[in-house]
């Protein structure tokens, strides 16, 4: 076979690349699973070629992601130990990147946050804070979550009284997670509404809903946006490092402001502001997505409702099989460093694969009738969270807040009924529902 030949095949028909490619792309679920679907049955690793884009291999199986994320020394995230920050980990077109370099002397790289390193440098930082995610460190945070996930319960129960349709993203999930962690955190209360604007703008930066004011969606502009969100967080962290430095509490914040390289000094404060920006931003679309997303699951099988209701020791079945559903955080780009052979397909070293959670969770080869919720599926080996040394480390908070609010939640439910289809955030990122109508009946 010429070689013509070889590179015709690998080359991801138009729409299909298009359709995942593109963020908006992604509002339509029904034929972005679709596209899916056909590259996993078709060209499982297969290169899309969208104008305005760098090339780059669209990698759809459960087993290919994880044999790519399993290999940081072949491909990383942030351009690899000797080119740090030529490599972004965000699929971004080629203007943003071009806007982002011309800003910042040639790096791409936005933040000093996890997704953008690779090792040594990302272990060393991943390790210096994240152990205090785990299980047993998250214990003394359950019941200020659960606090909040009282106040927030109470609310849609006073929203839902006359039988009202409210949506459910703006009228309850979209606040509860964020309002978790910058309580973890250690943020004051009145400073919640700004850390969720900008939330929403750190990842919503193509959908037409949230950008900033007087700002046209041009690829420049969007870059522009993401920058003075960036900005903005690194103004508000600054006065919050300096005060865990001078005064450490029980919190996050000062785990972070006071977390120590190998060699024994502060991380520099640019890495601090990373790492405040990681929980704020990774812990508050993904959590609010998922929720949503499973009540949504929810209000279309009245019977699994009926059976978590009755019985609460269901819910973590539950909160998984959402998650490998709904699959929040769609991608996180990788670069392949030497030349590497990948289902027969030939990676170059350079060349870009963007690895598809959201799609690896519906492979037929690992999930028996993927496209179906099943609580009782076990194993379900979902990689919502992803893999590998990059793995989410805020996983364990998720399935908390979502698990603590489930709960809650669930006796008081009568029901939950949708009253619409909804609407899906246009981003190729991390996203989910951005509005659903839906009416709630509680308990008297
Ligand atoms: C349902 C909720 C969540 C989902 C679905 C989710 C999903 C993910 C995924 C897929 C990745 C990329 C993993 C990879 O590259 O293989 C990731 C990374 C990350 N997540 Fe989460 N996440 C969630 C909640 C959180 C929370 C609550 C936090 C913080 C408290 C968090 C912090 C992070 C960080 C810091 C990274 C970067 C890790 C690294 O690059 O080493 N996430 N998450």
């Amino acid at each position: 076979m010429s070689q013509a030949q070889t590179r015709e095949e690998t080359i991801i028909p138009d729409h299909i690349a298009r359709q995942i490619v593109l963020p908006a792309g992604h509002a339509d679920l029904d034929a972005l699973h679709e596209a899916y679907r056909w590259l996993r049955e078709n060209m499982p690793v297969g290169k899309a070629v969208v104008e305005g884009y760098d090339p780059l291999w669209l990698v759809t199986k459960h087993a290919d992601i994880q044999e790519v994320e399993s290999k940081p020394e072949v491909f990383c995230a942030g351009g690899g130990p000797d080119k740090p920050g030529t490599h972004n980990p965000i699929l971004t077109n080629k203007a943003g990147d071009d806007f982002t370099r011309e800003m910042l002397d040639g790096s791409v790289r936005v933040l000093e946050a996890l997704p953008f390193l690779d090792p040594p440098e990302h272990t060393e930082a991943r390790q210096a804070v994240f152990p205090s995610l785990k299980p047993v460190s998250l214990k003394q945070y359950e019941e200020q979550i659960r606090e909040l996930a009282r106040q927030s319960i109470a609310h849609l129960e006073k929203i839902s009284a006359s039988g009202q349709t409210i949506d459910v993203v703006d009228d309850f999930a979209m606040e509860y997670p964020l309002r978790a962690l910058m309580s973890m955190v250690g943020i004051p209360q009145d400073d919640y509404p700004r850390m969720l604007r900008l939330t929403q703008e750190f990842f919503g930066a193509a959908d037409p809903e949230h950008q900033r004011e007087g700002i046209e969606a041009t690829p420049e502009q969007m870059a522009q946006q993401f920058s003075a969100t960036v900005q903005d967080y690194y103004q508000y962290f600054d006065t919050i490092v300096e005060d865990r430095r001078k005064c450490p509490m029980n919190d996050l914040a000062s785990v972070v402001a006071n977390a120590k390289t190998e060699n024994g000094e502060l991380f520099s404060k640019t890495a601090c502001y990373g790492r405040y920006i990681e929980f704020a931003t990774a812990g508050h679309d993904t959590t609010s997505a998922t929720l949503t997303g499973t009540l949504k699951l929810l209000a279309q099988h009245p019977d699994v409702l009926d059976r978590v209701k009755a019985d609460t020791s269901l819910v973590p079945r539950l909160i998984n099989e959402s998650l490998r559903l709904i699959s929040p955080v769609k991608h996180f780009m990788r670069q392949a460093l030497s030349d590497y052979e990948l289902r027969g397909q030939t990676i170059k070293a350079g060349d870009r694969l963007m690895p598809l959670f959201q799609s690896a969770n519906r492979d037929a080869e690992v999930f028996d009738k993927p496209d179906e919720f099943n609580i009782d599926r076990r194993p379900n080996p979902h990689l919502a969270f992803g893999y590998g040394q990059h793995i989410c480390p805020g996983q364990f908070v998720g399935k908390l807040e979502l698990k603590i609010m489930l709960d809650e939640l669930l006796p008081r439910l009568e029901s939950v009924e949708s009253a619409g289809s909804g609407e899906v955030v246009h981003t190729n990122f991390v996203g989910g529902l951005k509005h659903w109508p839906a009416r709630f009946r509680f308990a008297a």
